[in-house]
């Protein structure tokens, strides 16, 4: 019987040859099908699997952080020797938080060269909007509702991450949320389902590309299935309890649109899901994802929930927890170190199946198969290629043009903006517009503090004004990246008169306000939305002295703006735009850029609004009764509707509809259409929004649904036609049984720039 390493018959088959370690195996029949080199992933993966212990299958399931970077709640190094011990031993499939080629060469080279079967590790790390070069925050990105361009932005973020040795994503977070207060909006596509459906497939695209064996695409992750952007009150990690409704048709068919995408892995979630933990969540992971849609990737936990689910009381201690994650398919553990520790034991005592172990690890070798890590375990490790990709002009340029799509004009009264490019005293004021930090935002790991382009620096490219700059009052205390101080913003308003001065002789005052970067994303819950610290008061103060201020805001959330409404002329939502994003802010104040973002959230009037959003319920009281009564459905001290809607975002041009058509063809065909004029001066973009209404329904519908998008570019006095088809898909919803339906009755369509779109016509399917 001829003898063979499988370490070079991994790797001979697919043409790696500069194998060192191995260890001899009985395997002619194996060898000589890997060499033949025909074997399709599942042949290879399954005789890979024949040849694992099952202390090495269930060290595949193991997932350590690395020793430098923390995203979650561990010592950073403190366990580093058994982390090498286990490394060396192959009881680890994958590692996070490890960055740049030259750490990452390290630890594979451990699991390549020391390690008995030198099974390639799988490194993971959270890109979630860039990697060094940094785009908006993803919910800036989704204003922009232009799916190519965040299709872009995330390849971009692939090519440059993948340069720096990484070839997973923990991302796209697909979380439907209708909670400002919940500090991870930032990194979703907002609050509804056809949007952020949409979103999610352009994001799988970007990051996985059609070939994931490339070396500038990477394998991404749907995250966090599910239910977690439903957390009660948006206090991040709480309890989450919502209906068969609810969770079929808003929180789940963004995760079906990454399967659509071809997504390869999953994240579970923190939080609990009516009385399961979902990382626990046997009809999560293995009925729904594993079953209904065949997901054929792999699921790794969150960062420690497996061991939280102790904490939630649903496990009675560590080895309780490992026991139910595995039996719900949770295929590998994010930093719990508890399969490492318990699974084999379970397995031997017959708690877990062997099968459910061979399962996780064929899916996670299966992924580092058509990583092509097997192929070239260092195939993400060319330091050249880390020198020249990272950082590269063309990805500034796309960081850039992300940016610009993703600012929202929220009010331009008199036409004050764009600004003249000449002849005017401009005070710009706020802490913020000189900030090169916080608009890079939250979850930006990988990039360096000060290097976005400050508004100041954007401003000051156009030379043929007077700009004079003031901070008012300093917005940071400084230590906020992990640390829990409940109050990041500084009182002193010693800076204030120094503002206002400026202010008082200004012609247009342009304030840069809002949260700083780390104020939003993980565990950054507020109960309140206004501007934080002192900055309302600064505001107010130089509005005493000068009426002509551009507001422009830097937030991660929908905020609170009734007075910003009611008193200032001109709003700007730049939200954190990332790296590019002083330039991106001054190209569109000058009007170099007309503006053409759209809410992808609707902004309350009031937190006790939230959670709000556009495509709710009716009830049965849903108006003002006739005989004037009390009661109906509504609040004594603010109306009901936010401030500014969701599809919300005003352009320097104006665009009008008209001509709106819809034909029966079928029960299952629709076709809408609609003119579009662009009625103003200028060349500009305008998101027309199809939205529908079913009347009435064996479970009840939203008053009004998106059920098409499109982004259409018109001169002035153009005007264009718009046409929709909406299918069964787009008609049709989930009963709470979990059935795809389409149900004859009447039906309102609406088209508009906005989700108020009065616009409609009505149609009757038989
Ligand atoms: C916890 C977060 O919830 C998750 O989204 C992230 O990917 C992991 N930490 C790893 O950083």
């Amino acid at each position: 019987m001829r003898k063979i390493s499988l370490i070079i018959l991994a790797y001979c088959v697919t043409g790696f040859i500069s194998c060192k370690n191995s260890t001899t195996y009985n395997s002619e029949e194996t060898s000589s099908a890997f060499l033949t080199s025909v074997l399709d992933i599942d042949q290879k993966v399954a005789t890979l699997l024949k040849q694992m212990t099952l202390e090495e299958k269930i060290g595949q399931m193991n997932q350590y952080n690395g020793f430098w970077d923390i995203t979650g709640p561990a010592p950073s190094s403190g366990d580093a020797a058994k982390k090498y011990e286990h490394l060396r031993k192959g009881y680890v499939g994958s590692m996070l938080n490890v960055r740049g080629v030259e750490n990452v060469r390290k630890v594979q080279q451990i699991a390549v060269e020391e390690t008995r079967l030198g099974i390639p590790l799988i490194i993971g790390f959270d890109v979630i909007h860039g990697y060094e070069t940094i785009s908006p925050i993803p919910l800036a990105e989704s204003a922009s509702w232009d799916l190519e361009a965040i299709k872009k932005s995330a390849q971009v973020a692939a090519e440059e991450a993948a340069a720096a040795g990484i070839n997973w994503t923990f991302a796209p977070m697909v979380d439907i949320s209708r909670d400002a207060r919940w500090g991870r909006v930032m990194e979703g596509a907002g609050e509804d389902p056809y949007l952020g459906s949409k979103i999610a497939f352009a994001r799988v695209q970007g990051f996985q590309g059609s070939d994931l064996s490339q070396h500038t695409t990477i394998a991404a992750c749907a995250k966090h299935f599910a239910g977690y952007g439903f957390a009660e009150s948006g206090r991040e990690y709480n309890t989450v309890d919502v209906g068969t409704s609810t969770l079929n048709n808003i929180i789940f068919p963004p995760f079906q649109a990454t399967i659509d995408a071809g997504v390869r892995t999953f994240m579970n979630s923190f939080n609990e899901l009516n009385g399961i933990p979902v990382t626990g969540n046997k009809y999560l992971q293995r009925d729904i994802l594993k079953g209904q849609w065949e997901f054929d990737g792999f699921v790794v936990s969150d960062w420690g929930s497996i061991e939280e689910m102790v904490f939630h009381g649903h496990a009675k201690d560590g080895k309780h927890a490992a026991e139910i994650a595995a039996n719900a398919g949770s295929d590998m553990d994010m930093e719990s170190y508890l399969y490492v520790t318990e699974l084999a034991n379970l397995v031997r005592e017959g708690s877990v199946k062997e099968a459910y172990i061979d399962d996780a690890a064929r899916r996670i070798l299966r992924v580092k198969f058509e990583l092509g890590l097997f192929e070239d375990p260092y195939k993400y490790c060319d330091r050249q290629r880390e020198k020249e990709v990272i950082g590269q002009q063309a990805f500034h340029d796309a960081a850039l043009d992300m940016a610009k799509k993703s600012i929202v004009l929220l009010k331009n009264d008199n036409q004050l903006l764009p600004l003249k490019k000449q002849g005017q005293k401009i005070a710009l004021i706020g802490a913020l517009a000189s900030d090169k930090t916080s608009p890079l935002g939250n979850w930006r790991i990988a990039a360096k503090d000060n290097t976005a382009v400050s508004v100041l620096e954007g401003m000051q490219a156009y030379k043929d004004n007077q700009l004079t700059y003031a901070k008012g009052a300093d917005l940071s205390l400084g230590k906020t990246k992990f640390t829990a101080e409940l109050n990041i913003n500084t009182t002193d308003r010693s800076e204030f008169p120094q503002a206002i001065a400026l202010a008082k002789t200004a012609d247009v005052v342009v304030m840069v306000l809002g949260e700083v970067g780390y104020q939003s994303g993980e565990a950054r819950s507020r109960t309140t939305l206004g501007l934080p610290g002192v900055q309302q008061e600064l505001l107010e103060a130089v509005f005493k002295v000068n009426k002509n201020i551009v507001l422009v805001l830097n937030n991660g959330r929908p905020l609170v703006l009734n007075w910003h409404q009611e008193h200032l002329p001109a709003i700007v939502e730049a939200w954190q735009l990332g790296t590019q994003s002083g330039n991106a802010i001054a190209q569109v104040l000058y009007g170099d850029y007309n503006p053409s973002g759209k809410l992808p959230m609707s902004f309350p009037r009031a937190v006790g609004q939230v959670p709000i959003y556009y495509n709710y319920k009716n009830t049965g009281r849903p108006s003002i009764p006739a005989s004037n009564t009390v009661f109906w459905s509504h609040f004594q001290d603010v109306e009901n509707t936010p401030l500014y809607p969701f599809g919300y975002g005003l352009s320097y041009t104006t665009f009008e509809y008209s001509a709106l058509k819809a034909k029966v063809v079928s029960n299952k065909k629709v076709e809408v259409s609609v003119m579009l004029t662009n009625s103003g001066k200028l060349t500009g973009k305008e998101v027309v929004q199809l939205y529908i209404r079913d009347h009435f329904a064996s479970v009840t519908r939203p008053v009004r649904e998106l059920k098409g998008f499109e982004l259409v570019r018109l001169e002035p006095n153009q005007s264009q036609r718009i046409v929709f088809t909406l299918t069964e898909k787009e008609l049709g919803f989930y009963d709470n049984q979990g059935n795809f339906i389409v149900e004859p009755g009447d039906y309102s369509i609406f088209i508009g720039g906005d989700s108020n779109a009065n616009l409609h016509t009505k149609i009757t399917l038989k």
